[in-house]
């Protein structure tokens, strides 16, 4: 990444050598009121070694500093006030990108450490529906932000593969089921032994402990019931994946809750010695009423292991297995509480690296159509929701008459992106409604109008015949970057100049919509920049500059789409 203050830095350095490149960066200034220049260097630090006032140090130095980054340098009283050259500055910046290319954007921040990223995690033999789309992309939107910065990512899909509720499906497909069905279509017909459960359990309530018995079985390994346990994991698995592969998202670990099973008495055991453990009408709690969390139940009474059990032997077995400087588990909102308790007991264990779990909450999504619910069977399925943007969306493209070649690809890519970058467009924490025509817009800030202005430029580049060789080092030395000294060029100058400070700040606030936010900017400012100027003119000094920005965006959109997981298309 380019940083301006660090080449102005190096530049201050040459006459303050007493001062480490760091500690000069550190002291320059971005002016409020850009009359005092782009950016500002105070003076006052220098005086005792220099045995001057600070304001003859400013004029010193200012008269030192002249150099073509900058446009003019003034001092006024004891600072230096630099005006940057806006031809020095585009050239630095297109300069990075023609250099970078897929890549730009790209720091290394993180130095390589490890971080877990922990996400989707759906419940087996249940349907992977609308809901689930908010773990999934904003986790994957995530893991690739860290890759960016870089970190060295592990994406775990911690399966909801175990509890009482496989008791029920046992019990349920045991009573009504049959095998045919759940071949042909797992996850529904699973679905519809569970809502049966349900209905049947209302009027006969010891179904309740039949199921209850079950699970205790399966937890107990006996045969039986975990082959079962295992076919509908499989089955449900390969649902799951067909979603993951539209969505173009996968893991490098699936396991999930019942991967832990056996490490489970070891943190029991644990948190006994530790003095941490209370019996609680023949149940095991963690008293944690005093920092406001409640008890949390870690085991119940027939001996049963409970999902926060779960999470604390994950949590332990993650951190010996990839001792990770810090693991991100993106999950609901619904579940702050039972984050803050077990995090609360990690803490209570001794383990300092507690701190380094960070739950990363999101809100709502609910359709215009209505609500769900599982247990009656009122269910929006994910890949129904994807397989009607990809319809609609040929629609589109077909009534449009889209400059495509291949107009499934184009609809897939385009249908499917704009429900991601739907789901990345608002900070993750508010609720939402997916609405269709909001969600298809291809004129509004989504998805579509992005990955279309990435095919306009496309377009113009493919039009004017456009020559990577352009990209080298000495091409770029040859060009005249006053070309590009409209506002309407240089506003685009600034917002590719400032994609990767966008990154840095999506990762330290776990939050991609700054980078969709970042490239709805960018995709604005190239439209109006193609508006205003013509860039395809007979000059040709004149015209090579203006395709290197056009390049320039277009690598920049397409990089902040990779990053919110989305494909970026040449022709649309
Ligand atoms: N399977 C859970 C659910 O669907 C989400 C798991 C979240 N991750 C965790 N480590 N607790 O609600």
């Amino acid at each position: 990444m380019i940083n301006i203050k660090k080449v102005i830095a190096e530049k201050i350095n040459a006459s303050v050598d007493f001062l480490s490149l760091e500690e000069i960066e550190a002291m320059i200034e971005i002016p409020q009121d850009s009359a005092m220049g782009d950016y500002a260097f105070p003076c006052f630090k220098l005086a005792k070694q220099l045995h001057k006032a600070p304001p003859m140090i400013a004029a010193d130095l200012a008269a030192a500093l002249n150099d073509n980054l900058f446009e003019k340098v003034e001092n006024v009283n004891a600072y230096v006030n630099m005006f940057i050259n806006k031809e020095a500055f585009s050239k630095l910046s297109l300069e990075e990108v023609a250099k970078a290319k897929d890549s730009y954007g790209n720091t290394d921040i993180g130095h390589g450490e490890k971080v877990i990223v922990e996400y989707s995690s759906p419940n087996i033999a249940k349907p992977f529906h609308i809901g689930h789309i908010r773990s999934t992309v904003i986790g994957n939107s995530i893991n690739k932000i860290y890759t960016a910065l870089g970190y060295d990512v592990v994406r775990i899909n911690h399966l909801g593969d175990y509890g009482t509720q496989f008791g029920k499906m046992i019990v349920a497909f045991r009573k009504w089921g049959n095998e045919e069905d759940v071949k042909r279509e797992p996850i529904k017909t699973l679905l519809s032994y569970y809502v049966k459960f349900h209905e049947e359990a209302e009027k006969d309530p010891s179904l309740e402990d039949e199921a209850r018995a079950t699970f205790t079985k399966l937890e107990h390994g006996e045969e039986a019931e975990t082959k079962l346990w295992q076919w509908f994991r499989e089955e449900s698995l390969n649902e799951f994946n067909r979603v993951y592969n539209m969505l173009g998202i996968s893991f490098d670990s699936y396991a999930g809750e019942s991967f832990y099973s056996d490490k489970m008495p070891a943190v029991l055991d644990e948190l006994k010695a530790k003095g941490l453990l209370k019996e609680s009408q023949g149940a095991q709690i963690v008293d944690l009423e005093e920092y406001g969390f409640g008890p949390a139940l870690v085991t119940k009474s027939d001996g049963s292991s409970l999902y926060i059990t779960r999470d604390l032997a994950a949590a332990i077995y993650r951190k010996k297995t990839y001792d990770f400087a810090k693991c991100i588990y993106v999950v609901a909102s619904q579940q702050n509480l039972h984050f803050q308790q077990w995090f609360k007991i990690l803490e209570l264990m001794g383990y300092d690296w507690s701190k380094d779990c960070v739950h990363i909450p999101f809100g709502l999504v609910s359709m215009e159509e209505g609500t769900m619910s599982t247990r009656n069977g009122r269910v929006i399925f994910l890949e129904d929701v994807l397989n009607k943007a990809v319809e609609k969306t040929r629609e589109i493209v077909l009534e449009k008459n889209v400059n495509t070649e291949n107009v499934d690809e184009t609809a897939a890519m385009v249908g499917i992106g704009a429900v991601m970058f739907n789901e990345l467009a608002n900070s993750r924490i508010k609720d939402y409604v997916f609405k269709w025509d909001k969600v298809l817009n291809f004129d509004g800030e989504t998805g579509p109008y992005v990955q279309y202005t990435h095919a306009r430029a496309a377009s113009v580049l493919r039009k004017a015949g456009f020559d990577e060789a352009v990209l080298s080092p000495d091409a770029i030395e040859k060009l005249d970057f006053s070309y590009l000294s409209s506002d309407s060029a240089y506003e685009l100058i600034k917002l590719i100049y400032r994609f990767p400070d966008a990154i840095i700040k999506a990762g330290a606030e776990y939050e991609p919509s700054i980078v969709t936010r970042h490239i709805i900017d960018v995709a604005q400012a190239f439209n109006k920049f193609y508006h205003d100027e013509q860039i395809i003119v007979d000059n040709e000094n004149e015209k090579n500059v203006k395709l290197l920005l056009t390049w320039a965006a277009k690598q920049t959109i397409k990089n902040g789409l990779a990053l919110l997981g989305i494909k970026a298309p040449e022709k649309m």
